[in-house]
């Protein structure tokens, strides 16, 4: 029920700093300790490889969680689309484990990648909302999301739950490798669950960009390098569904090889800055894309920000600022379909999960 909520994209996105604290707790033993099943992480440590499977903002998750365990666990990781993987298979290792995510357990395009490495005879993990779903019935192995049911056509709690469970499975990955990782991941998501809360009660602020941005316009770009690029894309996907402005993901680097054509005056152009490594390239795309006329809005980190970013969210590890930075981008989605009378909650042409290849 979305009680008071105008829209369950709404509530879905008031929920996630609760979503990433239950998460925790569903995955800590008596102890306190964040724990995997046994014969999940034997399945992790067997792999040679490992291929993430998975479509839209599942897709985008996957880019984040191979981050997350070739960076903790150390493990080579490749992020497929699902509809393409069963049609055009890469060269496979000998020991390959197939980790699918998918929110609702039920997209087909996954399906057809699961039936496919099924008879191929290699090791499959399911990362879903929902159990019972086929794809976590005909995989060897789950792991739940627990972030309750997703009403929304626009996926935004399963998205930050499934980077908070593959945070939890890289790092428990690593422990049983032998490696540490370098910080406590509890404590960290606990930090996360705040820095969201923080976002989700800015909604003033949130609107005030999709007003200042996005009111007129008929496309939009967002960039960022490293992680936040994979952000942008999903920011891309978000505000492109439920608003129609016609918005791109790119890599800030990438934009000047022919993208930069399309900027106009006043294009908006948001910029993700939360990396440090690569704060000052980011801050050099920015510039490129000013120079051509467009409108930059900035969304930094406490400690990389400069005088003009838009917004400025709170220090977290690196690692895990996706889960901080993607509020904005849910937001400010929601706010600018919202200001062109859009159906947020059912969006045109699209279904909650997509059941037919
Ligand atoms: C975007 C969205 C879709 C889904 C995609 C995969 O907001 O909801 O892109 O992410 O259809 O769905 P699942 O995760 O159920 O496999």
């Amino acid at each position: 029920e979305k009680g008071t909520y105008p829209h369950y994209m709404l509530k879905e996105i008031d929920e996630q700093p609760a979503v990433v604290r239950k998460i925790v707790q569903a995955y800590q033993d008596e102890n306190d300790k964040l724990t995997i099943k046994p014969e999940i992480l034997e399945a992790m440590q067997a792999a040679d490889r490992i291929h993430i499977i998975a479509a839209g903002t599942s897709y985008h998750a996957g880019l984040i969680g191979k981050e997350y365990i070739e960076k903790l666990a150390g493990i080579p990781v490749e992020v497929h689309v699902s509809s393409e993987f069963g049609y055009n298979m890469p060269l496979l290792s000998e020991n390959p484990l197939f980790i699918f995510i998918s929110q609702s357990g039920e997209t087909a395009d996954s399906r057809q990648v699961l039936v496919k490495i099924k008879e191929l005879g290699h090791a499959s993990l399911t990362v879903t909302n929902v159990a019972g779903s086929t794809l976590s019935r005909e995989s060897d192995h789950t792991l739940l999301l627990h972030a309750g049911p997703e009403i929304a056509v626009a996926s935004t709690k399963a998205y930050t739950a499934q980077l908070a469970v593959l945070s939890i499975l890289a790092a428990v990955t690593a422990e049983a490798r032998g490696l540490d990782i370098g910080f406590d991941l509890v404590q960290e998501l606990g930090i996360v669950a705040n820095a969201i809360q923080a976002q989700v009660d800015s909604k003033e602020e949130m609107e005030q960009i999709a007003t200042d941005f996005l009111s007129t316009t008929r496309n939009c770009f967002f960039i960022g390098r490293v992680m936040d690029y994979f952000v942008g894309l999903e920011g891309s996907l978000k505000l492109k569904e439920i608003s129609y402005i016609q918005a791109e993901g790119f890599a800030g680097g990438e934009l000047k090889h022919g993208t930069i054509a399309l900027i106009e005056e006043g294009t908006p152009v948001i910029a993700l800055a939360t990396q440090e490594a690569v704060n000052l390239n980011i801050r050099g795309n920015v510039k490129e894309v000013a120079a051509r006329g467009a409108n930059p809005c900035i969304i930094s980190m406490e400690g990389l920000q400069e005088e003009g970013d838009s917004l400025v969210l709170p220090k977290v590890n690196e690692l895990l600022s996706p889960l901080v930075s993607v509020i904005p981008m849910q937001l400010i989605s929601y706010y600018a379909a919202l200001h062109r009378d859009c159906d947020v909650d059912k969006p045109r042409n699209l279904a909650k999960s997509v059941t037919v290849e």
